[in-house]
């Protein structure tokens, strides 16, 4: 699949649940939200079946992303089965880390069932290391089993465990120090995002803003001059540094102040109601769960990834004040 400017599409992002154990400001107003109903949630079966078209036109990632997609019921299940779709041969989770190192019946860590059914990357969510601070931003006090969740991850042996850092002015910028040394000690990847305006939350507002520069320019004057990695990708829009003096590398995803942000975006969303979305910044998205459950074909679902893949934007609308219509929990990070 490519789209009118060149984008090759190999990954699919999947949320499966827009359920969450957490309130994170940035993602969902601290007002209590209704949940989506069950029935206008795609079954596995359904995704699953949504994924193997993806991977028969050349989808090859997929990560698994919410709300939270631990807490959805079932969920190792539906790791086994899409490890066995043809084609897909990289598959990733998002997660708020709190339930990783829960153990199920059989005594395996949640991480470790993850690993076994062929998970390779774990992407955490971590913005600081201070307890009152994590409870204040994501609404909840469970930094401990967090940190627990990602100690579970590197004790399963995940090829890749990335830890990403949203930058918020005024809330976190003294833990990213503290945050980049955290990595270090664990020789995990950490990533600084900026702030997108997909909540409506407070948080959002410009005071809260802090551009990748500026962040790089402050742990600059911490650790000396950042070294760029050009040629280090980790298959997202996030650009690579290495701290001076050592094998570290840090990411920023400058989703509003880089303007080549989308130059190489290889990615469409499928969220949990069923909805392709080509951008995560752009109002569109297409209903493929009401053709699916109309009974469309194999090749009518083809049709309708190419025709989405054909609508697909230069790039997104995060810089005219995109507002998504739609809360970050529901579309999947
Ligand atoms: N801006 C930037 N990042 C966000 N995330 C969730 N909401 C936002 C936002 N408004 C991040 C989470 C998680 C990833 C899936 O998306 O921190 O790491
Ligand atoms: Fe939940 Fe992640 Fe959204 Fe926080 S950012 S509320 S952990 S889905």
């Amino acid at each position: 699949m490519e789209d009118r400017y060149g984008h090759r599409i190999s990954y699919l992002r999947v949320s499966i649940t827009d359920r969450c154990n957490e309130r994170c400001t940035y993602c969902m107003p601290r007002e209590l939200q209704e949940w989506l109903p069950r029935e206008d949630v795609l079954t596995y079966e359904e995704t699953l079946r949504l994924v193997r078209i993806a991977a028969e036109l050349g989808v090859s990632k997929v990560r698994i992303t919410g709300g939270e997609p631990l807490t959805r019921r079932d969920v190792l299940t539906f790791f086994q089965e899409l490890r066995s779709v043809p084609g897909i041969n990289d598959i990733g989770i998002s997660t708020n880390g709190t339930l990783l190192a829960r153990r199920s019946a059989n005594g395996l860590t949640t991480a470790q069932a993850l690993r076994l059914a062929a998970v390779n990357s774990v992407n955490v969510s971590l913005d600081t290391l201070e307890r009152e601070v994590y409870a204040a931003i994501t609404g909840r006090d469970f930094l401990p089993q967090v940190l627990e969740g990602i100690d579970a991850a590197i004790a399963a042996g995940f090829p890749l465990i990335k830890l990403n850092c949203v930058l918020m002015r005024g809330r976190n910028e003294d833990q990213f120090v503290p945050l980049i040394q955290y990595a270090a000690a664990r020789n995990l990847i950490l990533r600084f995002i900026e702030l997108m305006p997909v909540s409506t939350s407070d948080v959002l507002s410009d005071d809260n803003f802090l551009p990748v520069a500026e962040a790089r320019r402050n742990l600059e004057s911490h650790f000396g001059p950042l070294i760029p990695e050009p040629g280090f990708r980790t298959n997202g829009p996030s650009t690579y540094y290495k701290i001076p003096g050592r094998e570290q590398r840090i990411g920023f995803i400058g989703a509003l102040t880089n303007l080549h942000f989308c130059e190489s975006c290889n990615k469409l969303r499928l969220t949990c109601d069923g909805k392709i979305r080509p951008c995560l910044g752009s109002y569109l998205e297409f209903d493929i769960m009401k053709v699916l459950r109309a009974g469309a074909t194999d090749a009518d679902l083809k049709r309708f990834f190419l025709d989405v893949v054909e609508r697909k934007p230069e790039q997104h609308d995060f810089r005219e004040n995109y507002q998504p219509g739609r809360m970050m929990v529901a579309i999947g990070g």
